[in-house]
């Protein structure tokens, strides 16, 4: 059986974690695409000496290795803006649309999420979510993971971050972060991860009884 459900949505909207319930649920593989754009992000850096190098980038991303989605560091800001970055260059894309459409049309389903699921990667997926809250709610979900890993970032400083990789993956050309016309808009602003993910299991339901 191929089934394939797309999860996009900004920043701590939530996604991840809906995404992995619904691979828990269901028996879905899971792969979380940002984490792609992190590795090629904090790799891009170090070879840099920090600096985000769009020729170095682009090498990166054609010979990314699974041992570079391993790394511990992948959660942090650092990451989180190398991410963005990278993920805004054409190539970059390019070199790991394959791996993603693969992955997606694996036996057995597959859940993936990310920004471009929907539109790009799966336009065909059975089921498409976007997940969004507001940018308060997000920051001081975001804020609350970094405090729990030692990071020490103030709410605002969290807030400021979070507003700047929106706004630059929304505002890329290639691939912005955008709601599929088919998707469901899932808010999680005031919902409970149970309801979120009740919402979700929702939606993947009604389709395998297709
Ligand atoms: O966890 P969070 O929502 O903060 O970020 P993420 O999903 O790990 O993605 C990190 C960054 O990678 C995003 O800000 C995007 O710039 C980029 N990304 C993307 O462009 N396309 C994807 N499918 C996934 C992530």
């Amino acid at each position: 059986m191929k089934f394939t459900v797309a999860i996009d949505g900004p920043a701590a909207s939530g996604k991840g974690t809906i995404a992995r319930a619904i691979a828990e649920k269901f028996g879905f593989a899971h792969l979380d695409t940002g984490l792609l754009y992190r590795a090629v992000g904090r790799r891009t850096m170090d070879q840099g000496r920090g600096v985000v190098d769009e020729g170095v980038a682009i090498l990166v991303a054609k010979e990314l290795r699974p041992e570079d989605l391993k790394r511990p560091d992948l959660r942090g800001s650092l990451a989180s803006k190398a991410a963005s970055r990278v993920a805004a260059i054409p190539e970059v894309r390019e070199a790991l649309l394959k791996f993603q459409r693969d992955f997606a049309a694996q036996e057995g389903g597959a859940v993936l999420d990310g920004r471009d699921i929907g539109t790009v990667i799966c336009p065909k997926a059975e089921v498409k979510l976007f997940v969004t809250a507001t940018e308060e709610t997000r920051a001081q979900r975001r804020h609350a993971e970094l405090t729990a890993k030692g990071e020490k970032r103030t709410l605002e400083m969290v807030l400021f971050d979070l507003k700047a990789r929106d706004a630059r993956d929304a505002g890329r050309d290639t691939a912005p972060l955008a709601a599929a016309e088919d998707a469901l808009l899932l808010d999680t602003t005031e919902m409970s991860i149970e309801e979120a993910t009740a919402a979700a299991f929702a939606a993947v339901q009604e389709k395998l009884r297709d």
